[in-house]
């Protein structure tokens, strides 16, 4: 009942079950990988509060949460790379296994400069956990991420942490918004 699609939404592209089966996966390949390592989960707000959420559900060694907000500088709907830091980490990483949770991961210039910025603590070690990849044809992010969730398509998608102007966050699934809502 809850995949009921918004009127504002064209179509599905990441159902419910979809996003289940993602988590289920990624949690299991961290918790092989962490065993015995405490990570800390550093979620990047607003968008990956809702992923961290499940993600850390589906983690099955002992693991530790904190966030960070940021704001791009820009034009508000491009990655400018130049990052403002509104809320930082109460929790020290040095020497920590720090994993950062996405909920997207389209330019890469976001967390391009978190890792700098995150690396100059010297954490034991600093991998990135997407729950999405944008496909951008012709184009990379700056950076990589250790853990995939899934790849979306280069449109305007929301739903599940992803927003337009603010809204939408709390759909259950990923769909692309009706080109009439945004234009
Ligand atoms: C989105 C997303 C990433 C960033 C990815 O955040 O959550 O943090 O953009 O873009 P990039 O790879 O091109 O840098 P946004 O700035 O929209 O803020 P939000 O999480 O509050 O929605």
């Amino acid at each position: 009942m809850s995949d009921q699609l918004h009127p504002d939404i064209e179509r599905i592209i990441l159902s419910e079950q979809d996003i289940r089966e993602i988590v289920r996966r990624l949690g299991a390949e961290i918790s092989v990988d962490y065993e015995g390592k405490n990570p800390l989960i550093v979620t990047v707000l607003r968008g990956a509060f809702v992923f961290t959420a499940d993600l850390m559900r589906a983690i099955t060694v002992p693991c530790t949460v904190d966030f960070m907000a940021v704001s791009s500088y820009g034009d508000g709907t491009k990655s400018s790379g130049v990052v403002r830091i509104v809320k930082d980490l109460d929790t020290q990483i040095e020497g920590r296994h720090v994993i950062i949770a996405e909920d997207i991961l389209d330019s890469g210039l976001t967390l391009s400069y978190l890792m700098r910025l995150l690396r100059a603590r010297h954490p034991a070690s600093i991998r990135i956990c997407a729950f999405s990849v944008k496909d951008v044809p012709g184009k990379k992010p700056a950076v990589a991420a250790t853990y995939v969730g899934t790849h979306v398509p280069d449109s305007f998608i929301v739903g599940y942490g992803l927003d337009f102007a603010e809204r939408y966050r709390n759909l259950p699934y990923v769909g692309v918004l009706k080109p009439e809502v945004y234009s």
